[in-house]
């Protein structure tokens, strides 16, 4: 793992800010993991993502539903919530494992807590780590993470 790049933000608007942005530099094909604590800025983080995309859908945790599927931007963004699976093999009978494939990946991925299912994001991606540093400063940290069939 390689850091890119990192950044601290002084509000939940800045870090929806670094979402948009970074939502006009990349196309299809590309999977990013959010690894932050409850509460660090993860969804928000995909908020401003999707905004910055083009859409004006409403972006929730994907918390209950594992997975949200937003369509109406210029790229599909499919965005995880791991919290509640406690493995790889849990994801691969729900047919996750295909959204890691990256020359067959239709639009965006995001997954928070991969940790619960380590082994299942095995192609190259972006991590983005969010630290709280206090009430309204984050921590934000790329890194690229070099996959299995790359
Ligand atoms: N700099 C910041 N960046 C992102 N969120 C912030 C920031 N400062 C305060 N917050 C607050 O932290 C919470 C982050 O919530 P959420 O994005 O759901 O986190 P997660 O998905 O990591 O659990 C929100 O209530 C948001 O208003
Ligand atoms: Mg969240």
């Amino acid at each position: 793992m390689e850091e890119i790049l990192s950044v601290v933000t002084n509000s939940e608007r800045e870090t929806m800010l670094v979402g948009e942005k970074l939502a006009k530099t990349v196309g299809k094909g590309v999977v990013f993991t959010l690894v932050g604590d409850l509460g660090a800025g993860k969804t928000h983080f995909v908020k401003g993502f999707v905004k910055g995309l083009g859409s004006d859908e409403l972006v929730s945790s994907p918390t209950f539903t594992l997975l949200n599927v937003y369509e109406n931007g210029l790229v599909p963004v499919y965005h995880f919530d791991m919290y509640r699976l406690s493995s790889k093999e849990e994801a691969e009978e729900l047919g996750f494992n295909e959204y890691f494939d990256l020359k067959n990946l239709a639009g965006i991925v995001f997954v928070e807590w991969p940790e619960q299912v380590e082994g299942l994001i095995n192609c190259s991606h972006i991590q983005i780590k969010i630290e709280k540093l206090d009430d309204n400063k984050r921590k934000i940290t790329l890194s690229n993470v070099i996959g299995e069939n790359k």
